[in-house]
């Protein structure tokens, strides 16, 4: 069976149809579909020097931490505000984009959701530079459509799109500009100021305040915004270092720090995350 999708050639940006095993265009360029159900549709000009995205353990962090609910809040926030947003959308099947998915944990609970509330027309993708977030992402849900790609090169067709997903991720707004529908929006998750402060206390003295993050300057407006701010409280030693080991801090902090994490039995933080919905102006 060969099924049109809204995926785009990277080399000649014509559609592509999915078959069997591969994705392919009507120029003759062929993608094969891995076995947990993806496509790399990444070039090797589209990422800069050396291993793109986050690593494998990074990756492996965050599905354990995230599967255990902590952020589960955030995610039925963020799900209620895209049903919300999205609910008298006329068009036949609704489509929705996640840019730098990573393990799929966020568009697989907005699967679920939409299911939940008997919207079951909809056509999901989801793209990350990880080839390892990929694997993990297409191991979690064989329906969606996903990818590795970036971010600065997206793979999928222009005006195709009814919602954009970004949520701590890197963003080309232009990118984006293009592959929304007229009406389309675009929903961008970021860290709020008192986002993780405790463990950023805890692993460097004075830790720096954030700063706004997760505005988009041109070509949208502003139509929703909500900070959700909750604490969780982690009893369990390797929730605690999966944590730390999924944010960038894992990057940036010396061993004494990470070890005396590392002996610690439970620890509260604070989560405090922004959600914007744009719409394309
Ligand atoms: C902080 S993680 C967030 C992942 C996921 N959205 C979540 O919240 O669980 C950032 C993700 O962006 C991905 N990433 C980094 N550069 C990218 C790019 N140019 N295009 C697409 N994804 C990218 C990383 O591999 C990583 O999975
Ligand atoms: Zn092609």
């Amino acid at each position: 069976m060969v099924n049109k999708t809204l995926f785009q050639c990277p080399n000649c940006a014509k559609p592509l149809k999915r078959g069997h095993k591969q994705y392919f265009c009507s120029n003759g360029h062929c993608f094969d579909i891995a076995k947990q159900g993806y496509v790399n549709l990444l070039l090797p000009g589209h990422t800069g020097t050396g291993k793109p995205g986050d690593t494998k353990e990074m990756i492996r962090s965050r599905r354990e931490f995230l599967d255990k609910g902590y952020y589960q809040e955030f995610s039925d926030t963020l799900n209620n505000m895209v049903l919300e947003t999205l609910k008298t959308e006329q068009s036949d099947s609704i489509s929705i984009f996640d840019a730098g998915c990573g393990e799929g944990y966020y568009i697989s609970r907005l699967k679920q959701k939409f299911f939940d509330n008997n919207i079951n027309n909809l056509d999901m993708y989801g793209i990350d530079v990880s080839k390892s977030a990929i694997q993990y992402a297409g191991g979690r849900d064989k329906d969606i459509h996903f990818a590795v790609a970036s971010s600065y090169h997206v793979p999928i067709l222009a005006n195709s799109i009814d919602c954009i997903l970004c949520i701590f991720a890197p963003r080309d707004e232009k990118e984006f500009k293009r592959i929304l529908k007229p009406s389309g929006k675009l929903i961008v998750a970021a860290p709020g100021p008192k986002h993780l402060y405790s463990l950023r206390k805890f692993l460097y003295d004075s830790p720096d305040v954030i700063g706004q993050k997760g505005t988009v300057e041109e070509g949208f407006n502003l139509l929703l915004h909500k900070l959700v701010s909750y604490s969780i409280t982690i009893n369990d030693k390797e929730d605690i270092f999966n944590l730390f080991n999924m944010t960038p801090y894992s990057r940036h902090t010396d061993d004494d720090a990470e070890n005396k994490l590392k002996t610690i039995g439970e620890f509260t933080t604070e989560v405090d995350i922004n959600i914007r919905v744009y719409q394309k102006a």
